[in-house]
């Protein structure tokens, strides 16, 4: 069904006499909010739930009559200038919203009754989208002088805001105290300004909606907000903006067919500093740099050529993982936390691509060095703790010993990469001489940096990059699949017949993991589950943008709840059940792929430009550790546990198993 978004009434509640140029290009769009079709599957909007809420004033929820949802707006702007330079003071009344039960419309009832009807007539329902407000001036912007076709009453409702904005001149002949009631009606007044911007609770200046929705934006938060707001809404946290997109088609708008207005990352303070203001790849904008970078970065990790020169050296480490759980009488006893030993197989899988080196075992001093930085970084920059410098800068000096924190850290984790491993590789490549041989990732890093293609910082930052996106998140994976399988000893054995099956006694190997769909199957059921980064990592529209219909004000943080999309009971059939076979009945044909025919509910590895490159060797990677464990064990939760313990923990954009579990690995007799 084609929903016309803006349909014919001013925001005063008026019938308008004409419709825009904006009004006629959106209609016959196909909405969020309205059905929609991907992959001929159809999807209703989720049942609107605000049970989360902890009173009726919470929550904007718009009055039709008095907020004009589905009314075309004026799109207003004034600058306030300040130490962030020109910021925009944009207007918000969302042109559709879902109804939600149960909660009247709070937005202002009071303020009406005490607000002059002047002001009361003009502007329901936007926000001043700015910490500074030095000096306030109306601007004609080139978007305003295209958008002329307004209406009569329209224009009309334009004049008064001028007019509210030109009273301050008059301000001195009054009290100080009538002088403060006013400026609050005409901040008021401002901050009620519609526009195009998609819904959202209604933000008080300077804080936006920081006080509502604090500093945890979990995806779960994320999604229990889009049943109040709608598939896509936005928040005004302080000086940001954030837009969450919720559903399937906008994702694919986001990014597949505007994957280029949305393909850059927005910054913040901590990852400025941990990715030196964008010298990386996964953190920066998109552009020169980033495509550079990837290209760089595609032919020692990313291609099928690697996955063939690695694939016998990864097994090699699985089957010393295999061999270390059966020497040890106590892990079929009272269990081992398998997480350490995974965790040294993948740096080890890791640094063997990239160094072309290993660690000797668990209290290695490197390792332990190691993973030492890599935690504290990850557990520094995944924090929710700093947001509130984030997102107001007048409070970031309260954050000036945790920044300092991370400066530190990040100083002497990058000495620490350079000295024991670049250093080295580049010492080896030095004692070659011309002919040199490249023989591991990082000396083709090192190469593009000798042919001045990028910086000796790049290549540090690449490291950096690759201890975080590849070995963590492949490491979560590994630990939820395993914990879910503990808990579904069923899965285990049908992965087994189905290995018994199909290989006939020979080895599980890369080469053979494509006949085996069921392990396929079980390894997609996991990071639909625990999507890994539940929120993809986050994009950004370097300019303004159109996503649904809405105004997507430049330098938004857009975020896909990619999480939401695979676990959406609309959507999934038992979405909170672990079942692999799914993926074999009414999801056959449902694949995590980085191109080609996508289904957008399923996202682990996001799609287009900034896709995970590395999908190429986690997938295989984490289809074989789990052949190699279960054909090898019963896996088993430790006695007097019934259940694995399964609950979350999730950061700004990661999602990992809170309690590292307990597994007994019982070895199956041949
Ligand atoms: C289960 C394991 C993994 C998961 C779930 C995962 C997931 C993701 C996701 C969701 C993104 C962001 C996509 C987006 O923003 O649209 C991403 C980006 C990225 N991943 Fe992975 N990833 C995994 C493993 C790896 C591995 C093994 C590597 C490298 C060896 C890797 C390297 C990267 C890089 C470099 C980016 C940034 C791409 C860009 O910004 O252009 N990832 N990953």
């Amino acid at each position: 069904m084609a929903v016309v978004l803006y349909k014919g009434m001013n925001w005063e509640g008026h019938p308008r006499r004409n419709r825009s140029r904006i009004d006629r290009k959106v209609s016959g769009r196909r909405h969020a909010g309205s059905k929609m079709h991907v992959r001929d599957k159809v999807f209703e909007p989720p049942p609107v739930d605000a049970s989360f809420l902890h009173s009726p004033d919470d929550i904007f929820v718009p009055d039709p009559r008095r907020h004009n949802i589905g009314c075309k707006e004026r799109p207003i702007r004034a600058t306030t200038r300040g130490s962030q330079g020109a910021s925009t003071i944009a207007a918000a009344t969302p042109p559709t919203m879902p109804p939600v039960k149960g909660i009247r419309s709070t937005i202002s009832s009071k303020n009406r009754s005490t607000l002059p009807n002047s002001l009361l007539k003009s502007s329901p329902g936007s926000y001043l989208s700015s910490t500074s407000s030095m000096s306030l001036s109306t601007e004609s912007t080139l978007e305003d002088e295209e958008d002329h076709e307004i209406s009569t009453t329209e224009r009309g409702v334009w004049t008064d805001d001028r007019r509210i904005l030109s009273t301050r001149g008059t301000l001195g002949h009054c009290s100080v105290k009538h002088a403060l009631v006013y400026s609050f009606y005409v901040l008021h007044s401002i901050s009620k300004r519609p526009s195009h911007l998609p819904p959202g609770p209604r933000p008080v200046p300077i804080l936006g909606n920081w006080l509502q929705v604090g500093n945890d934006l979990s995806h779960r938060f994320l999604a229990t907000l889009s049943q109040t707001y709608g598939s896509i809404f936005l928040l005004k946290l302080g000086s940001k903006t954030l837009t969450v997109v919720s559903d399937p088609e906008l994702a694919s708008q986001v990014l597949h067919t505007q994957g280029v207005e949305f393909g850059s990352r927005p910054r913040n303070v901590v990852f400025d500093i941990f990715t030196g203001n964008g010298q990386d790849m996964v953190f920066t904008v998109y552009g020169d740099h980033w495509r550079k970078m990837r290209r760089i970065m595609t032919l020692p990790f990313f291609t099928n050529k690697v996955v063939h020169q690695y694939s016998d050296m990864w097994e090699e480490e699985m089957g010393s993982v295999v061999d270390d759980l059966k020497r040890e009488e106590r892990v079929r006893k009272e269990g081992i936390v398998i997480r350490k030993r995974l965790q040294l197989m993948l740096y080890n899988i890791m640094y063997r691509m990239m160094f072309d080196t290993k660690f000797q075992s668990q209290d290695d001093p490197l390792f332990v060095e190691a993973t030492r930085f890599n935690s504290e970084r990850s557990r520094l920059a995944q924090s929710f703790e700093y947001n509130y410098g984030d997102f107001i800068p007048f409070l970031r000096p309260f954050l000036r010993g945790y920044l300092n924190r991370c400066r530190n850290l990040q100083r002497r984790r990058l000495a620490f990469f350079n000295n024991y491993f670049v250093e080295k590789r580049r010492e080896i490549m030095a004692a070659n001489g011309e002919k040199h041989k490249i023989s591991c990732a990082i000396d083709h890093i090192i190469d593009a940096q000798m042919k001045g293609e990028i910086s000796e910082e790049n290549v540090l930052y690449i490291v950096e990059n690759i201890n975080v996106a590849a070995i963590e998140t492949t490491l979560w994976s590994m630990e939820w699949a395993i914990a879910e399988l503990v808990n579904h000893p069923m899965v285990q054995s049908k992965i087994r017949d189905e290995i018994k099956a199909v290989l006939k006694g020979n080895p599980v190997t890369e080469s053979n993991l494509h006949e085996l769909p069921y392990l396929q199957a079980t390894v997609k059921e996991t990071l639909r589950l625990h999507t890994p980064i539940p929120l993809l990592v986050p994009h950004m529209n370097l300019e303004e943008a159109k996503l649904g219909g809405y105004t997507i004000p430049r330098e938004s943080k857009v975020v896909v709840n990619a999480w939401w999309l695979a676990n959406n009971p609309a959507w999934w059939k038992n979405s909170d059940e672990f079942r692999p076979d799914r993926f074999l009945e009414e999801e056959q044909g449902t694949d995590a792929v980085a191109g080609g025919k996508v289904d957008f509910r399923f996202l682990p590895f996001g799609v287009g430009r900034r896709s995970c490159p590395g999908i190429i060797l986690a997938l295989p990677i984490l289809g074989l550790v789990i052949a190699k464990l279960v054909s090898s064990f019963e896996m088993k939760a430790p006695s007097g546990v019934e259940k694995i313990d399964v609950s979350e923990k999730g950061g700004q954009f990661s999602l990992h198993i809170a309690n590292h579990s307990t597994v007994v690995f019982n070895p199956i007799k041949a």
